[in-house]
Order: C-alpha cells, then structure tokens, then sequence
C-alpha cells in the first residue's frame, strides 16, 4: 500500500488510461494496478497481458434463480486458462528480481501450467510436483508444452505440498505455492477490475470456490483496500463454495465457525479442488467473517449440472469452476442472496481444461446411477447432454437428425 493516500479518481483514470497504451505492464490487468502492488522494481515484470477478463452476464441462470442479474467473472479467460496467472505474474516476477534459478510448485493442474509458462518467458527452470492421475489432461499438456520439469507423484495433492515443504527447505528452489504472498497480492486484482466492470457499484455478492482456500482471501484483501482507500463504501459479502467430497472449511464452519479444521481425505470430480488440508484456511475464516460470507458444500450431480448450465449459457468453465453457480442456488433457496441482489460468480478455469469431464458428462458416461439422484434430478441433468450424433455421409441423414432435433426441441 502506497504511503500517501491516493486519489481514487485520479487512479480510476489512470488505470482505465493504462489499457490503451503499448507498453506491456500497462497492457497487463494486474500491472496496470501496479499502483496498489508492493512490488517493485518493474522493469524486469514478466507478463503475458494476463487480467483484463470479462464480465459476463448470465441471463438464463438469472431467470431460472429469479434473480434480476447475474454476473460472471472469468478468469478462465486469462492466458494460461485460469485465475492462477494474476498471481503468478506477481510472484514469478518476484523470484526473477530476487535471484532464483527455479522455481517450484505442488499443484492440482493450474497453478503449475501458470508457473511453467511464467517461468519459460523468464528463462527459469519450473518444476511441478502433481498428483499422479489426479489433474486434468489439458493442465498436465500445458506444464509439459511449457517445458516444466513434471514430476508425478504417487500421492494427492495434501502428499505433494508436503514432499515440495521439504524440498524448499533443502534446496534453492522459489516456492509459488499460493501461501506466497506476493501471489496474493496478484489475485487480489480482479477486485478492482469487478469493481471498474460494475462501474464502482459494489455487488452485494462474490462466490467463489474453495481448494486451497487463497483465492477468497486475495479477492477480499483486494475489496477491503478499495475501501479503506475510499473507492468504495462497503466491501461484496464473500462465499465459498467447496465440493462435498473435499468440504473440510465446509465442516469446520458447521462444527466450530471456524476455530479449527480437521483435514479430510478428498475426493471430487472437480480436480482442481481436490484439497482435504487447505493451507490457507485460516485466512479463508476471516473472509467469511469479516464479509458476512457463507460456505457451502455442494454434490458430484449439482457441480455437473451447474457446468452444463454455465456452458449452455456459451461461457463454459472447468467443474471446479461450476461450484459457484451450484453453490449460489444453495444461497437462493433459503434467502442468504435475495432475488434483488447482484451476484457475481469467480469462474476460475477455462472449460478446455478439462474436457474429458465435459465429454463424459455429454455421453451420460459421468456420474454413478446413484449419483444422477431422483427421476427429477436425472431428467434435469439429462435435458442439457448434447451427445454427438454419428451419422453416414448423407445431407438427407443430417437433414433428417436436425429435423428430429428441431421436434424434440418443440413444446408438447
Ligand atoms: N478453481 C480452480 C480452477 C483451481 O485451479 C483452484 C485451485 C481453485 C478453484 C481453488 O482456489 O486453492 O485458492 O481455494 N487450484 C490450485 C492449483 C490448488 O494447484 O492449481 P484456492
């Protein structure tokens, strides 16, 4: 934080400005909030323009919640394909001016693909410590793609943290795990964007989902010093969404608000938050508290049909993104978001991160039987599969298919 106390206005413009010029900080969404980022010197940044992602409203999940607006953030559209690169930007820059030869991370798939292709522009060496057969296809392509060193370890992601927290100690490696602070000083960015995309007109609600538990924490951070700044006059009530399959900030909040957390042992289909011992939980609690934020836990079947609906929308996301949508129906149903309030939604992931997720959820080949839940549940998941058609090679035979679609589309 700058020691004289800024003038909002002047930044709002200077920022704004900033996007039209040439220069390659200025064109980064995260630097061209450099004003606000404890990080200097700037002339050695390394940037891929990251930030500067869209706002999209959501008008098809807006009417089926009855909520007159819906908005979503996503940062899926960063150059890596997910949020991890307003972050990374940050700390790699960090590791550049400070010296390091590597840099090191454990990850569930995107905070490695940021760190390799981070380190690749900077010429340093990257190495990844993932969970074997834990992380998506598309996240283990870009590390490889990058040229990290890919290290698969025969654990989940709790057993690589803890192997990387040795390796730190005994080697001189740059650790980028989001317990970084300058990664959070990074993440915290795409608050203040929300804020120039909503015109400063705070929304009354953030959701976002939980993994490691750094991202609500750095989205906080970035809405409480836009207040005491006085660029605004109230900070969005934060709310963390995690899977139920690997909920324990979801437990803890239930059992003791919070006063401790007893790690579990995780299991989702949305990878990226396979994460039973959360590092930053603690940090996660205050966000909740100070904001006046919920967790919440939602099922395999909600993530799968929430992803379905952000993709029907034509946005997309990965399933660790669709928390946010299941979670906020969760929010609706009992009152905690009212019907006049405005929502935004963090999509932390690009949908082609994980299309092996999408391409078995279209196939009908992704949940149990006893996942797909009730015939209710099961017609809703269905009415939104688009499996491929396979036909000869015939315009009649695809006349007639989308002649058949076009019927079963028709109401009775
Ligand atoms: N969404 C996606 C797509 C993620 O990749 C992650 C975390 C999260 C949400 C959760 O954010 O950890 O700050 O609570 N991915 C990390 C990784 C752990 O290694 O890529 P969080």
């Amino acid at each position: 934080m700058p020691k004289n106390r800024p003038n909002p206005s002047a930044l709002r413009y200077l920022w704004q400005e900033r996007r039209t010029s040439t220069i390659g900080i200025d064109q980064s969404g995260v630097w061209r909030f450099r004003d606000l980022l404890p990080i200097v010197p700037h002339d050695r940044v390394v940037t891929l323009r990251e930030g500067n992602t869209p706002l999209y409203e959501m008008p098809k999940s807006a009417a089926a919640l009855g909520l007159n607006w819906l908005l979503a953030k996503h940062q899926g559209m960063n150059p890596t394909g997910s949020f991890k690169d307003t972050g990374m930007t940050a700390a790699l820059s960090v590791a550049v001016a400070s010296g390091f030869e590597w840099v090191a991370c454990a990850s569930t798939g995107n905070t490695s693909a940021a760190m390799a292709a981070y380190a690749a522009r900077a010429g340093l060496r990257s190495m990844v410590l993932i969970p074997e057969g834990k992380i998506a296809w598309g996240k283990l392509s870009q590390a490889m793609d990058y040229g990290s060193t890919t290290i698969q370890l025969r654990t989940d992601f709790d057993g690589c943290v803890r192997v990387l927290s040795e390796i730190v100690q005994r080697a001189p490696v740059y650790l980028l795990n989001s317990v970084n602070p300058y990664r959070l000083e990074g993440q915290k960015t795409p608050a203040f964007e929300i804020l120039e995309q909503c015109e400063w007109q705070v929304p009354h609600h953030v959701i976002v989902p939980g993994g490691n538990l750094a991202n609500c924490s750095a989205l906080g951070k970035g809405f409480a010093e836009m207040m005491h700044l006085g660029f605004i006059h109230r900070v969005p009530k934060i709310s963390v969404i995690q899977a139920e399959g690997a909920n324990p900030l979801y437990q803890s909040m239930q059992a003791n608000g919070g006063a401790s957390l007893e790690p579990v042992t995780a299991n989702t289909r949305a990878s990226a938050i396979q994460i039973g011992n959360p590092a930053s939980w603690k940090k996660a609690v205050k966000i909740l508290v100070s904001t006046g934020g919920w967790c919440e836990q939602v099922s395999e079947r909600e993530i799968a049909l929430a992803k379905a609906e952000i993709g029907a929308e034509g946005i997309g996301c990965e399933p660790a993104s669709a928390v946010t949508l299941a979670g906020l129906k969760k929010l609706v149903a009992d009152g905690r978001v009212g019907k006049e309030e405005t929502a935004v939604l963090l999509l932390t992931g690009h949908t082609l991160k994980d299309s092996e997720y999408t391409i078995k959820y279209h196939l009908g080949e992704l949940l149990t039987e006893a996942e797909m839940g009730s015939a209710e549940d099961r017609a809703q998941l269905n009415g939104l599969r688009h499996a491929p058609i396979v036909l000869d090679a015939d315009a009649d035979a695809v006349l007639r298919a989308i002649d058949s679609q076009a019927r079963s589309a028709m109401p009775a």
